[in-house]
């Protein structure tokens, strides 16, 4: 094999960086965020790319075009992770692409484009709360208000971008204007592939996401001396919310997902107070726009009449939505030709996963391949799984892809 084992070692050495001793957590402008990023760097220089950190923490891996005019093809993926992450979430579409490139340069070929690939700082967003901060920049949609969003710890994000070395002032200069296209690799995530046992996949499109964070203040008291009737329990409140978004996301399963991952009372709250604040959060995921839309503004109804009828407030605070992205025909159709050229059967399937290219969308035309994750196609979990085969099918699909990519054709 060529790539495979390459790129599990490398995934396997990434993994060691973590904030947290036995599992890998890796968050924005962290000193792993950085040793991380530097590891990658070398690695795109060794095959033969320039490579430098941006303003805004990504890793930028050029691999130029003989003509100096040539427009560039963008791909990539991110490199911090979750909170207890596998280990090939998003490193995939950085490490594969490099090892494109190592094959290339190597063979002495240049593409008809500049190659550029990123390895974005910030996806997931656990640190900051805000998804897709660095491939959003790259793509003209940065928001500078989420500079002065805190972590759990206090800090600004300004604050940790200045000590990371970044410089918040350039990160407009970062928006690019003349990509051909953007093309991510990324494991499936789910358990499509490894069920129809195929290595590799085309992403047709990107469902959308809304995300709101919910305050629920109702009134803390003594666990032992309040009555239960008239008891105002915020806890108890959003405990009923979280049911009632769950049951309207399972009514209506063919076309949306919700979840609500974070829950906390206020101060950690106490074995023998009455919970008064408590803070979740919901994600609602859908491939139709208009469905989540109108999903999102009957859970908000649902849990204003459960707060009312429990005598606790509310406060509603949306703060990302991110619309489906659907991938370009005529990259799919080439992605589609690349697989085939392998002997396996282009496989269409839907993400449900967001994706850095979903950031892209209005700006170029997107794709994406998905290769086969084992363990039911497990992610977001330690035990999310890649074998070296199927990394060696889908990096030989990807540079396929590369090398028979004319962006004239997308004109
Ligand atoms: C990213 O992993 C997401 O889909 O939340
Ligand atoms: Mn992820
Ligand atoms: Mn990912």
């Amino acid at each position: 094999m060529r790539f495979g084992p390459d790129i599990l070692r490398q995934a396997d050495l990434l993994a060691t960086i973590s904030e947290e001793p036995g599992r890998i957590t890796r968050t924005f402008l962290t000193p792993q965020h950085r040793e991380a990023g530097e590891l990658i760097a070398g690695w795109m220089r060794e095959a033969g790319m320039d490579a430098h950190f941006d303003a805004l923490g990504n890793v930028v891996g050029r691999y130029a075009a003989a003509d100096a005019a040539a427009p560039v093809l963008l791909t990539g993926s991110h490199m911090d992770s979750v909170v207890n992450a596998g280990r090939y979430d998003g490193l995939f579409g950085i490490l594969s692409p490099i090892a494109c490139v190592r094959d290339l340069h190597r063979r002495g070929v240049r593409l008809p484009c500049t190659l550029e690939i990123v390895a974005f700082g910030d996806e997931e967003g656990v640190r900051f709360g805000v998804s897709m901060i660095g491939s959003r920049a790259l793509a003209g949609r940065f928001d500078h208000s989420v500079l002065d969003r805190r972590d759990a710890g206090g800090v600004t994000m300004r604050e940790a971008l200045h000590a990371f070395g970044g410089d918040a002032e350039a990160i407009p200069s970062l928006a690019r204007t003349n990509i051909a296209a953007y093309v991510e690799a990324h494991i499936e995530q789910g358990p499509v592939l490894l069920n129809e046992g195929l290595p590799v996949g085309v992403v047709t499109s990107i469902a959308g996401g809304s995300r709101v964070r919910v305050r629920v203040e109702g009134l803390a008291g003594h666990a032992g001396t309040v009555p239960m009737p008239g008891r105002r329990d915020a806890l108890a409140a959003a405990a009923e919310m979280v049911l009632a978004i769950e049951r309207h996301c399972a009514e209506r399963a063919d076309t949306l997902v919700g979840t609500v991952g974070k829950l906390a009372v206020a101060g950690g709250g106490a074995i023998n107070v009455i919970p008064g604040e408590v803070e979740f959060t919901i994600d609602l995921r859908s491939g139709d726009d208009a469905k989540r839309r109108a999903a999102l503004a009957a859970v908000e109804a649902q849990c204003r009449a459960i707060a009312q009828r429990r005598g606790v407030t509310i406060t509603w605070e949306p703060f990302f939505e991110l619309a489906a992205a659907p991938c370009d025909a005529r990259l799919q159709a080439r992605l589609a030709a690349s697989i085939a050229a392998h002997d396996v059967a282009p496989r269409f399937l839907p993400s449900g996963a967001g994706h850095d290219a979903m950031e892209f969308a209005a700006i170029a035309p997107i794709a994406m391949l998905f290769v086969r994750c084992g363990e039911g196609g497990i992610s977001h979990n330690p035990k999310e799984t890649l074998s070296a085969e199927d990394a060696e099918v889908a990096t030989s699909v990807f540079l396929h892809f590369l090398e028979h990519f004319d962006p004239r054709s997308l004109r």
